[in-house]
This record gives C-alpha cells, sequence and structure tokens, in this order.
C-alpha cells in the first residue's frame, strides 16, 4: 500500500530533507584530493546532529555509518573509510536523516577536482535521468512513468541502468511501498495521486547494468569495472506538479 502525506506532513518531510540539501553544499567545497571517506562521514554526522536530526542509514539493517560513499565503479552503498580520494575520481554520496519521525533520502554524484571529459558526461546524464522522472512525478500519470523516463535518458547515452537496486516511497520510513525501477514500461503500474512521496534514484554505469556485491556485504560494484554514478531526491506528488523536497 502506497501512503498519502497530509500537507503539513510533507511540509515536515521538507524540513529534514532540506538538512541534506544543505549538507551537499557544506560537503562540495570539502570533496578535494587527499580527503579520506571517513573524514566525510564524520562531517556528515556533525552537520545532521547539529540540525537536530539524526543520520537515517545508521543502524539501518546494520549500516555502520552515516553516509554511503561510492568511488568510481562502486555504485552504492560503499562504507565509509581511509581511502583518500585523489584526482579524477568521481565519488557519490547518499545520506539519510530523520526528524519529526520523517525521512530524508538524496544522493549525488561529485568529481574530484578534474575528471575526464567521459566522466563529467556519466554525472550530466545520470543528474538528467533523474530529473526527467521527477518530471513523472505528477497525479493521474503512472508509476513506471518515471521508470520509463530514467531508462530513456540513460539508454539512449549508451549508459547501462541499474536493475538490481531501485527507489522507493518514503515517509516515516526510509523504505515504503512501492518499489520504483529505474527501468519499465510507460503507461502501467499504479496511479500516482496527490501525498506520495518518494525517493527516485537512478544509478547509471558507463558500461552494463550488472552489479555484483563485494564481500563486506554492502559495497555494490559494477561487474565489468566500469564508472558509475547515483543521483537521488526525495520528492512529494502534488496537485501543482512535483515538489522536490531534498534541496536546500
Ligand atoms: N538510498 C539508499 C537506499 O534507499 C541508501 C540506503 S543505505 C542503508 O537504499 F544503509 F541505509 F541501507
Ligand atoms: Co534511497
Amino acid at each position: 500500500m502506497i501512503s498519502i502525506k497530509t500537507k503539513q506532513e510533507i511540509e515536515l518531510m521538507r524540513d529534514v530533507n532540506r538538512i541534506i540539501g544543505l549538507l551537499f553544499e557544506h560537503l562540495r567545497p570539502l570533496i578535494q584530493p587527499g580527503i579520506t571517506t571517513y573524514e566525510l562521514d564524520r562531517e556528515a554526522e556533525l552537520f545532521i546532529r547539529s540540525h537536530n536530526a539524526k543520520p537515517g542509514f545508521k543502524g539501518y539493517r546494520g549500516y555502520p555509518a552515516t553516509i554511503c560513499a561510492s568511488v568510481n565503479n562502486e555504485v552504492v552503498h560503499g562504507i565509509p573509510g581511509p581511502r583518500k580520494l585523489v584526482e579524477g575520481d568521481i565519488i557519490s554520496i547518499d545520506v539519510g536523516a530523520i526528524k519529526h519521525g520523517f525521512n530524508a533520502d538524496a544522493a549525488r554524484t561529485f568529481p574530484v577536482g578534474k575528471i575526464s571529459e567521459d566522466a563529467r558526461r556519466l554525472i550530466d546524464v545520470t543528474k538528467r535521468a533523474l530529473d526527467a522522472g521527477i518530471d513523472k512525478a505528477r497525479p493521474g500519470n503512472r508509476l513506471y512513468d518515471i521508470s520509463a523516463a530514467v531508462q530513456k535518458v540513460a539508454e539512449s547515452a549508451g549508459y547501462g541502468i541499474v536493475r538490481d537496486f531501485v527507489g522507493h516511497g518514503i515517509g516515516r520510513n526510509l523504505h515504503e511501498d512501492p518499489q520504483i525501477p529505474n527501468f519499465g514500461k510507460q503507461g502501467t503500474g499504479p496511479v500516482l495521486k496527490e501525498g506520495m512521496t518518494f525517493a527516485i534514484e537512478p544509478m547509471i554505469n558507463m558500461g552494463t547494468w550488472k552489479v555484483k556485491i563485494l564481500n563486506n556485504g554492502w559495497t555494490v560494484v559494477t561487474a565489468d569495472g566500469s564508472l558509475s554514478a547515483h543521483f537521488e531526491n526525495t520528492i512529494a506528488i502534488t496537485n501543482d506538479g512535483p515538489y522536490v523536497l531534498s534541496v536546500p
């Protein structure tokens, strides 16, 4: 069942998601060669707590950190550690927070210093795929209109859209119904209604869509070793159009 939030509840979700939008602006200048993913994690946790919220991922199904930090061929769920970023890397940072009993969830892929043209294009296409999906999040549309729009942007650029991980409903729980695949058939799926709140999150590989999970049980990497990017926003469906919650 897809839960419907009231306007007041959506404003509470806006409040916690805005913190994550602000956090990305706080982290952006720190993402430089030499910083470790652990340092970015600590910075994120302090920022979230200083805004009277709690990290949303820490302890969730045993996840050990505030952020997921996925570098280069890592797709999602990279665990922060002593790895130092180097010029030319790309890093996807995925963060959750909880406040007022509601969850925030968002991700961005950042360049580390100067990156290749190819990596830049992957990042741009992934962001565009997210925006194309969000644009379909309107009352009266079907769920897989979102999926199909994301898939079209990724595949027409020649990239692989990850199939093993999906977006999701979000609210009092981090993961609620429905699952939101990043591929699907336009005009199918549940009818979208005002008050639904979704985390839409395309994960796009420069090579094939195939992924594998490392022995730590968390880190997802591309099967072919190619680069991967990830953008995610939490949005609400309103009669005035998609309301993006996880921005400053
Ligand atoms: N955005 C990711 C998701 O929705 C982040 C979850 S990481 C976890 O699955 F640690 F919380 F599992
Ligand atoms: Co998510």
